[in-house]
C-alpha cells in the first residue's frame, strides 16, 4: 500500500508515550521523522538517522533543533509552528551541503483532530532542481534572444524607414505649399516622393522577409537558397554564387532555419560591411556534417578588434544549440569567410542532434 508519504512497505508502530498509532515507512529515499510539539524526536527511520551519525534508537528522545543546520533553524520553527496551528501540510526546499532537500510537514492528528505531533518527510531532489535551473536557463535564453531581436528590428525601424517617412511627410508638406504657384516643380516633388515611398515599401517588404522566410518546410533548402541568393545580387548590384551537392539528405526542420538565417545574415553583412564585388555561397554534406560557408572578396575587417553584433553573436548561438561549430576567417584587406558545421541525423534517426 501507499501511504500519504507516497512510500511503500510501511510499518506500524505504536508509541505507548504519544498514544497515537504511526502508520510509518521505510523507504530509502526517503527521511522520516515524527516529533512532538516540542520537536522532541518520537520516531526516525534508518535514512534519516544516518544523517545524524547515530541510530534511530540512540536518537529518540532527542530534541530536533539540537540536531538541525543553523541556517535553517529559525525558518523550520516557523513552517513547524504553522503547520501545529493550521492543521494543514506545507512543502519547502533547503539546500544543505550543495544538495537540495525538499521538507515535507504533515501535521500528525489525535484524537478530536487536534495536531499532536509532525511529521517530518525529507527528499532529495538535488537532481529534480539542476533540471529546473537548466530549464530556467534555456528560457532566460530564449528571451534573451527574443529581446535581441525585437531590439534588431525596432533599430532597422528606426534607422532606415523612421528616417524616411520623416523625409516624405516634410516632402509631402512642401508640396501643399508650392502646388499652388508651380504646378510643374510640384509635379517633380511628387515623383520624388513617390519613388521614396517605393524605396520605403521596399524596405518593409525586406522586413518581412526577414521575419517570416519562405516557407522552408514545403520547398528544398537548396532552392530557396538559390533564390535567396540570386534576389540579393539583383537587389545590390554584387555578384552572388550558390553551390550545392547535388544529393543533399533531408534535413530536419530547425537545420534548415539555422542554415538559411547563417546565408540570410552573412550575405546582409557582405551588403552592409564589406564593399565586395562577389560572394560565394556553398552547402555541402560529407562525412556525416553539414557544412555551410559563405565567402566575399570585400574588405574584411580585424577578428580580435570588432565586437559582434546580434547578427553573428546570433548565428553561433543558433550553431552551438544543434551541438554544431561556426568560425569567422577574415583580416582586414582579405575578405571573410564564415563557415558553419552541423552535426548530422536524418529525419528518421531517434537520436537528439
Ligand atoms: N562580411 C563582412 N565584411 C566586413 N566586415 C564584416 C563582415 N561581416 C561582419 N563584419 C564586421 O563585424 C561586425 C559585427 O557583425 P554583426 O553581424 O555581428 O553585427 P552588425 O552587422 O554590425 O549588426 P547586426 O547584425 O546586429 O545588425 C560588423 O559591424 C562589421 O564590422
Ligand atoms: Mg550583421
Amino acid at each position: 500500500m501507499i501511504n500519504e508519504f507516497g512510500v511503500k512497505d510501511s510499518k506500524v508502530i505504536f508509541s505507548e508515550q504519544a498514544g497515537i498509532a504511526w502508520d510509518l515507512l521505510d523507504a530509502e529515499a526517503y527521511e522520516v521523522i515524527f516529533v512532538d510539539l516540542e520537536g522532541n524526536i518520537l520516531f526516525i527511520n534508518d535514512s534519516a538517522s544516518q544523517r545524524y551519525h547515530k541510530s534511530s534508537k540512540a536518537l529518540i528522545g532527542i530534541c530536533i533543533w539540537d540536531l538541525y543546520p543553523h541556517t535553517h533553524l529559525n525558518y523550520l520553527k516557523i513552517l513547524l509552528n504553522q503547520v501545529a496551528a493550521t492543521g494543514q501540510p506545507i512543502k519547502s526546499n533547503f539546500t544543505e551541503n550543495g544538495q537540495w532537500n525538499q521538507t515535507t510537514i504533515y501535521p500528525i492528528k489525535g484524537k478530536g483532530k487536534r495536531v499532536d505531533g509532525i511529521a517530518l518527510c525529507i527528499h532529495n531532489v538535488t537532481h529534480q532542481m539542476e533540471k529546473e535551473e537548466q530549464f530556467k536557463r534555456v528560457v532566460l535564453e530564449l528571451i534573451n534572444a527574443q529581446e535581441d531581436e525585437r531590439f534588431r528590428i525596432s533599430r532597422d525601424l528606426h534607422d532606415d524607414t523612421g528616417q524616411r517617412m520623416t523625409a516624405l511627410l516634410l516632402q509631402l508638406r512642401s508640396i501643399k505649399d508650392i502646388i499652388e504657384n508651380d504646378r510643374n516643380v510640384a509635379k517633380e516633388e511628387v515623383n520624388n516622393a513617390i519613388l521614396n515611398l517605393e524605396t520605403i515599401v521596399k524596405h518593409i517588404r525586406q522586413i518581412f522577409y526577414q521575419l517570416t522566410p519562405p516557407s522552408l518546410n514545403r520547398v528544398a533548402l537548396p532552392k530557396v537558397l538559390d533564390a535567396f541568393c540570386s534576389s540579393v545580387e539583383e537587389a545590390n548590384g554584387i555578384h552572388v554564387d550558390f553551390s550545392c551537392q547535388e544529393e543533399m539528405p533531408e534535413l530536419l526542420e530547425n537545420q534548415v532555419t539555422v542554415i538559411y538565417r547563417f546565408v540570410q545574415e552573412g550575405l546582409t553583412n557582405v551588403i552592409k560591411h564589406s564593399g565586395a564585388t562577389s560572394a560565394w555561397v556553398n552547402l555541402d554534406y560529407t562525412d556525416g556534417d553539414l557544412n555551410i560557408s559563405l565567402e566575399d572578396n570585400g574588405n574584411g575587417f580585424d577578428i580580435k578588434n570588432t565586437v559582434e553584433g546580434l547578427g553573428l553573436r546570433g548565428i553561433r548561438q543558433r550553431f552551438i544549440s544543434l551541438n554544431g561549430c561556426f568560425e569567422i576567417e577574415s583580416a582586414p584587406g582579405k575578405g571573410t569567410r564564415l563557415n558553419g558545421t552541423l552535426p548530422f541525423k536524418s529525419k528518421g534517426s531517434r537520436e537528439l542532434i
